[in-house]
């Protein structure tokens, strides 16, 4: 079977490693809350940019939203001189609320998800009993992508990846010789991503990683949590495929599908759900954005009891 995006990907990292294309500027921004990295992806050339997976900062306990980690993002991005052109989502985060809707205001750039997003609509439109005017259709997304679509940041190729596991709806992002794999494998020395959320499923989640660690060996890999890990201090968010082939904890190269599905599978059944599940997904289906006000002019959140 021939794997069109696979190849493509692989394509433009040669292209970078050749000397035939530039490679994007990749700035980290790590919010240490939620321990989340977002990502400014730009073309220093023509200073076009992309944003990935930003953070709206949510304090549960008062139900207050603050805008501190995009503001240090649209800083960077005036500064620097950029135009976005996208704001990348790479699934609906259950750690962290997006601050994509707010970024587009002050910053403009298209928002984008992958198109199985209509299935975790699906999902937790159920969960949350949402009524027929939130939409289940992606429509609140500017674009929807699928496994091989082609975007430009500036001169720089993306071709987006549908990676399904961590949820159905799960994309990784190759940008010249960059990857930015979501919640799929995080730093060798830390793992995967767990896969026990509605519609997760540990099979598909090692079927989409072996697919992305056929990316040439020097792929400069960017992941989008960082939780350090045992005999290491610091916070990283920057390895290579060589590194994650030869050295991931889960998922180097010679762990089995089966191995991988039992180990991922025990540990998940010992793992708490994310703080922030309940109010992260009930926004981030909306796109970032809060349910409709009440007639007293506030918005609420539910928290469904014993559903999850
Ligand atoms: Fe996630």
């Amino acid at each position: 079977m021939t794997d069109a995006a696979l190849a493509k990907a692989i394509a433009q990292v040669d292209a970078v490693l050749a000397g035939q294309m530039r490679a994007p500027q990749v700035k980290g921004f790590f919010d240490e809350p939620t321990f989340t990295i977002s990502y400014v992806v730009s073309d220093a050339a023509t200073k076009k940019a992309a944003i990935i997976d930003s953070v709206w900062d949510f304090d549960q306990a008062s139900g207050r939203t603050s805008f501190e980690s995009a503001d240090a993002i649209i800083d960077y991005v005036r500064e620097q001189g950029l135009t976005v052109e996208w704001i990348l989502e790479t699934h609906a985060h259950a750690d962290h609320l997006s601050a994509a809707p707010y970024l587009q205001e002050q910053l403009g750039g298209k928002m984008s998800i992958g198109r199985e997003i209509l299935t975790v609509q699906g999902v937790f439109g159920k969960i949350f009993n949402e009524g027929t005017e939130f939409a289940r259709d992606g429509s609140q997304f500017d674009q929807l992508l699928e496994d091989g679509d082609e975007l430009m940041i500036g001169e720089i190729p993306l071709t987006a990846m549908h990676v399904p596991g961590h949820t159905p709806a799960d994309m990784a992002y190759v940008i010249g010789d960059a990857l930015f794999t979501g919640d799929t494998m995080f730093m060798p020395d830390y793992g995967s991503a767990r896969a026990d959320f509605p519609g997760g499923d540990a099979r598909m989640l090692y079927r989409s990683v072996r697919r992305l660690m056929k990316l040439p060996d020097e792929t400069r890999v960017f992941l989008c949590h960082d939780y350090k890990a045992p005999n290491r201090d610091q916070y990283v968010w920057e390895t290579t495929v060589l590194a994650e082939r030869t050295s991931n904890v889960h998922l180097h190269d010679g762990v089995s599908e089966d191995e991988f599905v039992a180990m991922r599978t025990q540990r998940d059944a010992t793992l708490a759900m994310p703080k922030l599940i309940l109010p992260s997904l009930q926004v981030n289906i909306r796109g970032g954005r809060l349910p409709p006000p009440e007639d007293n002019g506030v918005r609420y959140l539910k928290l469904p009891l014993d559903v999850l």
